[in-house]
């Protein structure tokens, strides 16, 4: 068995919403990411796909299930377990202006950081200056504040933050969708770099799957809350088996127009179901081609299919 890094055992968030509704953001997740892969994560807006990052990283609580950490519950963590939980556990957001402080310089910020993290100055100094270097920044990028650098220094800055630590666990929420197009082919390649060089583990979150047919080894498809379809990434590609995953297959562009034209698009009906006010039975059966009767009453369960092909459905695609 491959040793999973990171594990979300039955892992649920809820928010109230006004008074009396429970908002399910996540609803029962099943996830594992192997030591050293990076998994993707798909899903249309508001399916959960943050949610459940951040509390993969801990910043936010479960409010039922479990976080696993190298096989080990991070809920209550003992002092020296949760000093390495904070170092080993990372995470990028998609917006770098909104994610560096605009008042402190880039090193000022990688500095407390690590500060934060019981460095001493002397080796957060020297931690920080290799980790802008990784992140492909000269050194005196440390001295300039975060209005006088491009967008994409930005983002370099952030992900020298992220990796100062020497994390083992990086969650790249959207790392590249606010940056100019011209930009976000080498971002990914740092970013990709980085977790071969450092035999990275990463969730890598995104909404574009032509981003993570780039960048990941397994692909797992998120629709309200839940994983609805998991598989290495040439199986989910080339033969997806949720309808939902088929759906959105169909919504790349496809570069070849004759091919563009041939292609069998599944157009989903109607609109995302209220997360507050989940369909009953499979939540994409109203959206679903193939829904019966049988999707209306019972939810399926994820269930696998093959060695490493997981679904959550009750009329898989051939
Ligand atoms: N603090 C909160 N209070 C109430 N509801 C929240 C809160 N945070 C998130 N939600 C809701 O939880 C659901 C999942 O949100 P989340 O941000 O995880 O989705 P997402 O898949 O990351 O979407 P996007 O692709 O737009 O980033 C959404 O319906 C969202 O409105
Ligand atoms: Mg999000």
């Amino acid at each position: 068995m491959t040793e999973m890094l990171i594990e979300a055992k039955g892992l649920a968030r809820h928010y109230l919403v006004g008074r009396h509704r429970v908002l399910r953001a996540l609803d029962g997740v099943d996830l594992g990411v192997a030591r050293g892969a990076t998994l993707g994560l798909v899903g249309e807006s508001g399916s959960g796909k943050s949610t459940l990052g951040r509390t993969l990283v801990g910043l936010q609580k479960p409010s039922l299930g479990q976080v696993l950490f190298e096989g080990k519950d991070t809920a209550t963590p003992e002092p020296s377990f949760m000093a390495r939980l904070r170092r080993e556990r990372q995470i990028i957001f998609q917006d770098p202006s909104g994610a560096l402080n605009p008042r402190m310089t880039i090193g000022a910020t990688v500095m407390e950081h690590l500060r934060v993290q019981g460095w001493s100055r002397a080796d957060a100094q020297s931690q920080a200056a290799a980790a802008i270097e990784q992140a492909g920044l000269a050194t005196s990028f440390l001295s300039r504040y975060p209005h006088e650098i491009s967008g994409g220094q930005r983002q370099r800055a952030v992900i020298a933050r992220a990796i100062s630590t020497d994390p083992a666990f990086i969650v790249a929420d959207e790392p590249v969708s606010a940056l100019d197009v011209s930009i976000r082919a080498q971002i990914m390649n740092l970013l990709h770099q980085l977790q071969r060089e450092r035999g990275l583990t990463m969730l890598f979150i995104s909404h574009d799957l032509s981003v993570v047919a780039h960048m990941c080894s397994d692909v797992a498809v998120m629709h309200l809350g839940r994983i609805v379809e998991r598989a290495p990434r040439a199986a989910l590609f080339k033969t997806p088996r949720h309808p939902y995953t088929g759906a959105l297959l169909s919504a790349i562009p496809i570069p070849d127009p004759v091919r563009e034209r041939q292609r069998m698009r599944i157009i989903l009906k109607g609109e995302v179901p209220n997360p507050a006010n989940k369909p009953s039975g499979c939540s994409f059966h109203t959206r679903c081609p193939r829904a019966t009767e049988l999707c209306h009453r019972v939810d399926p369960p994820l269930r696998s299919i093959g060695t490493e092909h997981q679904i959550a459905c009750h009329h898989p695609l051939e």
